[in-house]
């Protein structure tokens, strides 16, 4: 999709705003209580600078990485968000469609208001993961289980920091264990909602395959980090020290809006990124073509940072020293 309003992640927030209902809008945009960790999501990545190198050879320019056995053109996904239904009358189908047009790889939700077969059929070959939360209903969980191996869907997505009524949350960081019946998958496990060094290293003793650091796009816990802040605590964790013989791919979501973000999340070690709200954006204002349209915006914008920062590969922005640092390094 192309129009010259619409440029930006934030020119599509404005559009949506115009094709949502208020009631619509404040549900996908709204997080939880003052709503702090919304705030700072998107606001700490100005925390960080970027120290571009120049005298680089950036004329042949690659985004291409790979998200376990998936090789992929860019490294951007689409975070899973319930009830698209809302968003536009073709609901996740036109985001899938979005998704796989964008060559996105999208993790669909345990709320979406289409089936999960459905959409793995609309994504064709393009890859998806299917998200789970932690049920207490061992039947439940092996039913949606056998159902996502079945349709194709690549790897689970436990949703670890979900539903946090009350102290749940406190129980998570007593120790989490894969609930028993999720080993009985042959697909990777990963979970989502990591935020902590030792949480992180608990997931990797449970034998799962990565990890997404977030924070629910601050609508769980208010006060939670921001989910920049808590990668380079998760990723020094799991990369870093002994544990790095089991090192396993770190991803990232929470506040991301434009290639920049993306950048910084990559130099601090994330594998790839996820992004919720702006493809709700895309979704609301134009459908599967505003999906595909802010997800190009955004490896548009990546690629033009890589650029002016001098990092022509993926691989480069990992191995640059200090290209991301802390404000108050000047
Ligand atoms: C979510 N998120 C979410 N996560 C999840 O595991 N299962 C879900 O069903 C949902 N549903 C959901 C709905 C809406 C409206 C939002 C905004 C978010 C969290 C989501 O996967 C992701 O962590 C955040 O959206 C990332 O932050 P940004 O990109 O929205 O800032």
């Amino acid at each position: 999709y192309r129009d010259r309003e619409l440029l930006t992640v934030t020119d599509y927030e404005c559009a949506a705003i115009q094709a949502l209902s208020d009631a619509d809008y404040g549900h996908y945009s709204g997080g939880a209580d003052d709503e702090v960790t919304l705030g700072e999501n998107t606001r700490a990545f100005n925390d960080y600078m970027i120290r571009s190198h120049c005298l680089r050879d950036v004329a042949s320019l690659s985004t291409s990485t790979s998200f376990l056995t998936h090789s992929l053109s860019h490294p951007i996904g689409v975070a899973p968000t319930a009830f698209h239904g809302l968003a536009h009358e073709q609901g996740e189908l036109a985001t899938v469609r979005g998704a796989r047009a964008a060559s996105s790889l999208m993790i669909s939700s345990s709320w979406a208001t289409t089936s999960l077969e459905d959409m793995k059929k609309e994504a064709g070959e393009n890859p998806m993961w299917m998200q789970l939360f932690v049920y207490t209903d061992r039947e439940l969980t092996q039913s949606i289980v056998r159902r996502a191996e079945a349709a194709g869907y690549s790897a689970l997505v436990l949703t670890v920091d979900y539903p946090a009524r009350g102290n749940r949350l406190a129980d998570k960081r007593n120790g989490f264990e894969l609930p028993e019946h999720l080993k009985s998958t042959t697909l990777p496990v990963i979970v989502k909602g990591v935020l902590r060094a030792d949480d992180a290293l608990e997931a990797l003793r449970c034998g799962v395959k990565g990890i997404i650091v977030s924070n629910h796009g601050g609508r769980q816990l208010d006060s939670a980090p921001a989910s920049i802040h808590a990668l380079r605590e998760v990723v020094e964790a799991v990369h870093e020290g002994k544990h790095r013989l089991f090192r396993v791919p770190v991803w990232m979501d929470g506040g991301i809006r434009n290639g920049r973000d993306i950048f910084k999340a990559l130099a601090m070690g994330a594998t790839g990124v996820f992004v919720g709200r702006p493809v709700i954006w895309g979704l609301a204002a134009h459908g599967e073509c505003g999906v595909a349209h802010v997800l190009n915006i955004l490896k548009e914008e990546l690629e033009q940072t890589m650029k002016l920062a001098g990092c022509p590969t993926i691989e480069s922005i990992r191995a640059a020293n200090d290209i991301v640092v802390h404000k108050t390094f000047y």
